[in-house]
């Protein structure tokens, strides 16, 4: 073989593929396959967006230093501890290049989300899936699949696709069972829309050691997906390394200006709290109302199981057809189940009326 050889995990790895994104010749499509915002972005995010737009020669401030600060003081982190990323997605793969490397073991659950495995093989390392137990991660089945080469445990929380969560006291039980040196990773993407009193995305296991990172999306609630734009919650030592290894402007402008809005937009995410909090249970009851089984979700989507691959399938031919774009599950070994975003009303009421019509058939 000639010319440059890359390590072999990179090989191995299966392109992440998102949600499709339109219906060739088709206007008004509904999209409810990326989990993406059901009320779009605050419109003071966009304001915020649009204001730089006569500032697209100038270089972004390298060090996100204002939109550091305004997350710090709606959240109440110091800002020296928060890294800010192009999505969430680049924080938790510059994680994957600091801590783990080839004969190292990354390690999520079974139905976890895909980009883990993708950043454990970029790395070169091993991605380890430990079983779950009800489409919930499992503290025992974890703990008992840590080795001496296990660097990073990642859980989502709540994950994706599942929408299943642990409490605050299962996710401590699993820190307290890893040894001191490997990294907990806490991916809190969705924590914005839970409304469990057990529930905390993690910050005071951050705030406990030198060993939890909790990373956290502008991409959900907030609405600015196409901005790409993430932060991490992380012990100083983690944080450090984080600022030597991402890019020095890994942030644009736009992006900072946007998320700098959209994170003290408190109204804005109060209603797309409660919108969630209202249309959530009614899609499950939805669609549970047709036959199908859904996971008990507590973000902005539900995962319905279909009797078997081939109706999951049809389901969806069927509502693409209709201009409706779920998300399929087979790159999750689900190939029976279809994700399901929480749209505005009249497109949540379009999904159930047009599944019933495919059950119908
Ligand atoms: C659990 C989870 N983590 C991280 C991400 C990535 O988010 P970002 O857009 O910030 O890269 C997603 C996106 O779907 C997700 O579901």
């Amino acid at each position: 073989m000639t010319g440059p050889r890359a390590h072999p995990g990179v090989l191995d790895i299966k392109p992440y593929v998102g949600g499709e994104f339109g219906v060739p010749g088709a206007q008004d499509v509904i999209r409810l396959a990326s989990n993406e915002s059901a009320l779009g972005a605050s419109p003071k995010a966009r304001a915020a967006y649009e204001s730089v737009a006569g500032e697209l020669h100038r270089y972004p401030d390298g060090a996100s230093a204002a939109l550091r600060q305004a997350i710090g003081r709606v959240h109440g982190f110091d800002p020296a501890r928060i890294v800010c990323g192009a999505g969430s997605d680049e924080i938790l793969s510059l994680l994957g290049r600091i801590y783990a490397g080839p004969g190292d073991e990354v390690l999520y659950s079974e139905y976890g989300f895909l980009m883990f495995k993708i950043l454990a093989l970029a790395v070169g390392a091993k991605p380890v899936a430990a079983p779950e137990t009800g489409y919930r991660a499992d503290i025992d089945a974890i703990l008992a699949a840590v080795n001496e080469h296990t660097r990073i445990v990642i859980l989502a929380n709540p994950n994706n696709p599942t929408g299943t969560y642990l409490s605050a006291g299962e996710v401590r039980r699993l820190r307290a069972g890893l040894r001191e040196e490997i990294l907990l990773v806490i991916d809190a993407a969705y924590a914005e829309y839970v409304d469990a009193d057990d529930y905390t995305p993690g910050a005071e296991l951050v705030d406990a050691g030198e060993n939890v990172v909790m990373t956290r999306t502008f991409s959900k609630i907030y609405g600015l997906a196409a901005l790409r734009l993430g932060w991490c919650y992380a012990p100083t030592s983690v944080a450090d390394l984080l600022n030597r290894v991402r890019g020095p402007f890994n942030v644009t402008a736009a992006a900072q200006a946007a998320g700098e809005a959209a994170v003290t937009d408190a109204g804005f995410i109060e209603e797309s709290r409660r919108h969630n909090s209202q249309w959530r249970p009614w899609l499950s009851d939805g669609l549970a109302g047709l036959g199908l089984t859904v996971t008990p979700s507590i973000a902005n989507f539900v995962l319905a199981h279909f009797e078997d691959a081939g109706q999951s399938a049809a389901a969806a031919d069927f509502l693409k057809g209709r201009n409706i774009l779920v998300r399929g599950m087979v790159g999750y070994g689900l190939p029976q189940c279809l994700r399901i975003g929480v749209g505005r009303e009249e497109e949540n009421r379009l999904v159930i009326e047009t599944l019933g019509d495919f059950l119908k058939a």
